[in-house]
């Protein structure tokens, strides 16, 4: 059985979110889509290679997946494809999405009756059991799509536009909120007050991003921006693009743990689609994984 679910990204809000403070995130366009097949052993196949279980390699969000769904349906085996559009360690959810993805093609292939919900709390407790420390709002956005204002799951609709620029560095989402963790920890005088202001600007940003305000979002992202480099959250090269494109006359931020990764913008760069479908078990017609998974 297949299923798919999107990336996402986090307009506002990265890292404060960890400690309870208000996001907003949209799904986009991009999709993982992962084949699920009943067997008598486990083989996993993506752009990374080959494995089995592989709890500490390249495949351990599936691996964890594969266990979570085990507490709760005892299988023997499946053959797991992958096929992703989402570039990993992106800060664009891929990881949430391949999880979610296999969650739901398993639930589907062996019938086990999980609902969304299920869905999403199991591809949270799998984001925790990889990262250590995880909000959860990949997982959230990626099972049901669109855009979300979080904890509230409130949803909301923008016209605005939005692009993504690849800082061609990678993002490592367990070592960057590990670095907040410890930064948090040893000055937290200082960075409860980051964290509250970023809590703010994403209550603000919503409102904005509601009611299209282009001005009011950009310079919000400038502020949210300077924030996450307090944080220790951005690199030279990022603060460099970013430079760039505020002389074109747009703004940008990170979005996602950051460290590397993609680079949000109000418009330059990849045009995104913001607000794409959450899970699909998709007709077998939609399946573009040929035999070796490389696409
Ligand atoms: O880098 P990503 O796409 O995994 O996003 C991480 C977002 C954080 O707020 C930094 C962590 C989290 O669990 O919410």
């Amino acid at each position: 059985m297949i299923a798919s679910a999107p990336g996402k990204v986090i307009i506002f809000g990265e890292h404060s979110v960890v400690y309870g403070k208000h996001a907003v995130v949209s799904s986009i366009g991009w999709r993982c889509y992962v084949n699920v097949e009943k067997s008598g052993d486990f083989l996993i196949t993506s752009e990374f290679g080959k494995t089995k279980l592989d709890f500490f390699g390249k495949h351990s969000y599936i691996s964890y997946a594969v266990k979570r769904f085990s507490e709760i349906k005892k299988i023997r085996g499946a053959k797991i494809t992958v096929k992703s559009e989402i570039p990993p360690d992106s800060g664009l959810g891929s990881s949430a999405a391949v999880t979610v993805a296999t969650l739901s093609a398993l639930n589907a292939e062996f019938e086990a009756g999980l609902s969304r919900e299920d869905i999403f709390s199991l591809a949270r407790s799998v984001e925790i059991d990889v990262q250590g420390i995880a909000s959860g709002v990949d997982s959230f956005v990626s099972t049901y799509g669109g855009s979300w204002i979080i904890p509230e799951r409130r949803r909301f609709k923008t016209n605005l536009e939005f692009g993504l620029v690849n800082s061609g560095e990678k993002s490592v989402t367990s070592e960057m909120v590990r670095r907040v963790a410890d930064l948090k920890k040893e000055h937290p005088d200082i960075v409860n007050p980051i964290l509250d202001a970023m809590d703010s600007i994403a209550v603000k940003g919503a409102k904005c991003l509601e009611r299209n305000d282009l001005k009011e979002v950009k310079k919000l992202f400038r502020i949210n921006q300077s924030l996450l480099r307090a944080l220790g959250a951005s690199t030279p090269k990022i603060d460099g693009i970013i430079a760039d494109i505020e002389e074109k006359g747009f703004a940008a931020k990170i979005t996602g743990a950051g460290g590397g990764g993609y680079i949000l913008t109000t418009g330059y760069g990849d045009r995104i689609s913001i607000g794409g479908e959450g899970v699909r078990i998709e007709d077998s017609e939609d399946w573009r994984i040929s035999d070796n998974g490389q696409g």
